[in-house]
């Protein structure tokens, strides 16, 4: 419950239309410090139509109002601090998320309204980056955020499986490969041939012409180039599969650059007929000087079309097959400039709906400082990650924990869900240097440390032999680090709702620290299971706070093992 709005509520009563409800609320302020209240009103905010100081208004202003909701109300300085009613706050959360379970912080702002999400988009013939998994688990945490509010999410894996590069793999596969070598092991061969032709080509230019000239070939349909283009990406598909399937990330749509191939004329002849095609050196362009954006490249002079011409087609069929309210693209901060041109040449053609096109984009990964290069072989192998990941996982639950039932699936959920966290903890543009190390800490403000803290609950409520039937209705609590706990859960659904507005699943991960750390506190004061008039609600609180932990992360993508 908001409870700001009962005291905007109050308020009024006691200063009558001075101030409009909006302005009461948004004057509203959580204090720092717990000992000022659990909100505080600034009474500057009253000094103009009062004309009096800040603190005099805050004495005369107390006594007017009503305080039967509070625990207490005083005047200090310039501000009236409120303290909530800790007995009727907690009674009517606990009640809440008792009631509702899985289901607390649903609400209907999307009104069912779809957002195609672009997010993943590897490559093909390419292993899949550190960057595409960035994409894929906030893509993913996004779309989970914004269905809890209602809004229908379609997650459209957009594989980046067109382009002259299938020219130049092509070529070095004529070259220096053979069949057996890829079937063996696809993604390091095909690699492999990728970086040899990038070394050769610095030495050989021509090799570039013969690249073109495959995809070209690609482009018309020749009967080799599709084979093995056909090969090569059913070959990585099966690569990708495999990381997605240790991730849990599902999609909706696999239509890639391939899939527009054929749907590129309407959009030229589109720009063509509305003037906005300016030929540039043989090349056809889009002027986009009233933007201050260099020109968007639409067709280069050999004819071949270009990744910008392909996301044209790809924003048209989403809006004619989606009628989005607004179409995300989980795509890395390098591009903006990309997605600021693509936003640019759909205006410039008079689509009103480019307004709700939006770039959500992320910081780089380095790792030891440097920039991963696919092109120089200078690359982290994801699967490699999640399964050291993992078996790390495994070995600390040998040592620590050895008769844990079911160990590998715990080691698969906190390993993988170390790493999902550690991403999305950090703001989506804060750039991280990739450490394994770190990366399956299990301490600190880690995704194990609130999978943790939610075991640590389950295994209270075990021991008590608590279950939600045992809830009476009416039970509440009223010690200090307690009514912390109450507030962070109070929070829950406004939480959901700032990360998917701000596109920032880091807004929920902090918050789950947040609310770990509390109930740990709390855990560390009060011994839950003594048999005394306070334990069913002490218990009550313990299962709210394993419900919270565990949609909040399953809204990030990541499990919640019950014993860990
Ligand atoms: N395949 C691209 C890459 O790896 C990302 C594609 C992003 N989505 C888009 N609609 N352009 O860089």
């Amino acid at each position: 419950m908001d409870y700001k709005k009962q005291i905007v509520a109050d308020l009024q009563a006691a200063i009558g239309d001075a101030l409009s409800q909006e302005e009461l609320y948004n004057f509203l302020e959580v204090p720092k410090m717990s000992a000022h209240g659990d909100y505080a009103f600034p009474t500057f905010s009253l000094a103009k139509v009062y004309r009096k100081a800040p603190n005099m208004i805050a004495e005369e202003l107390i006594e007017k109002l009503d305080q039967t909701n509070y625990e207490n109300i005083v005047a200090v300085g310039g501000y009236i601090n409120f303290f909530l009613n800790k007995e009727a706050v907690s009674k009517e959360v606990l009640k809440t998320i008792v009631s509702e379970k899985a289901q607390y912080g649903e609400a209907n702002i999307g009104e069912g309204g779809s957002v195609p999400i672009d997010m993943s988009s590897p490559n093909i013939a390419k292993p899949m980056s550190m960057g595409h998994l960035r994409s894929t688990v906030i893509g993913n945490a996004l779309a989970e955020l914004s269905k809890k509010i209602g809004y229908n999410p379609i997650k459209i894996n957009y594989l980046g499986d067109w382009g002259t590069q299938f020219g130049k793999l092509i070529v070095a596969f004529k070259k220096w490969g053979s069949e057996e070598a890829v079937r063996e092991n696809p993604i390091a061969e095909l690699l492999k041939l990728y970086v040899q032709f990038h070394e050769e080509a610095e030495n050989d230019p021509s090799l570039e012409d013969e690249g073109r000239a495959w995809f070209r070939k690609l482009e018309e349909d020749d009967a080799e180039a599709v084979r093995l283009w056909t090969w090569f990406r059913g070959e990585s598909l099966k690569e990708f599969q495999k990381v997605y399937d240790m991730l849990g990330v599902t999609f909706d749509s696999y239509n890639g650059e391939a899939f527009f191939n054929d749907k590129m004329d309407p959009v030229i002849e589109e720009l063509e007929s509305k003037n906005l095609l300016v030929s540039d050196q043989g090349a056809d362009i889009v002027s986009l000087e009233k933007y201050d954006l260099n020109p968007a490249l639409i067709r280069k002079s050999d004819g071949a079309t270009l990744y910008m011409t392909r996301d044209l087609a790809a924003a048209n069929f989403r809006h004619d097959n989606y009628d989005f309210v607004e179409a995300l693209y989980v795509v890395g901060n390098e591009q903006s400039i990309h997605f600021k041109q693509l936003k640019a040449v759909l205006k410039e053609a008079g689509h009103d709906w480019s307004e709700n096109i939006k770039h959500v984009p992320f910081g780089l990964i380095t790792s030891g400082g440097k920039k991963l290069s696919t092109r120089k072989g200078n690359v982290i192998l994801l699967e490699e990650v999640l399964n050291e990941a993992i078996s790390a996982t495994l070995k600390g639950i040998e040592e620590k924990n050895p008769t844990l039932e079911n160990k590998e699936e715990v080691a698969h959920q906190v390993g993988v869900g170390a790493i999902i966290f550690h991403d999305l903890k950090n703001d989506r543009m804060n750039s991280f240097d990739f450490n394994l190390e770190e990366l399956i800490q299990f301490e600190g403000e880690t995704g194990p440390y609130v999978q943790y803290t939610r075991s640590r609950c389950e295994s209270i409520l075990t021991k008590a032999n608590w279950s939600v039937e045992d809830f009476k209705s009416g039970v509440a609590l009223n010690d200090e680090e307690s009514w912390e706990v109450i507030k962070a859960l109070n929070i829950f659904p406004d939480k959901i709702q700032e990360a998917y507005q701000k596109y920032e699943p880091s807004v929920m991960a902090k918050y789950l620290i947040d609310l770990a750390q509390k109930f740990n506190k709390y855990y560390s004061k009060h011994k839950i299971l003594t048999e005394d008039a306070g334990r069913e609600a002490r218990l009550s609180l313990v299962y709210s706070v394993s419900v919270v932990i565990k949609e909040g992360l399953r809204l990030l993508g990541i499990q919640s093992p019950d014993k860990m």
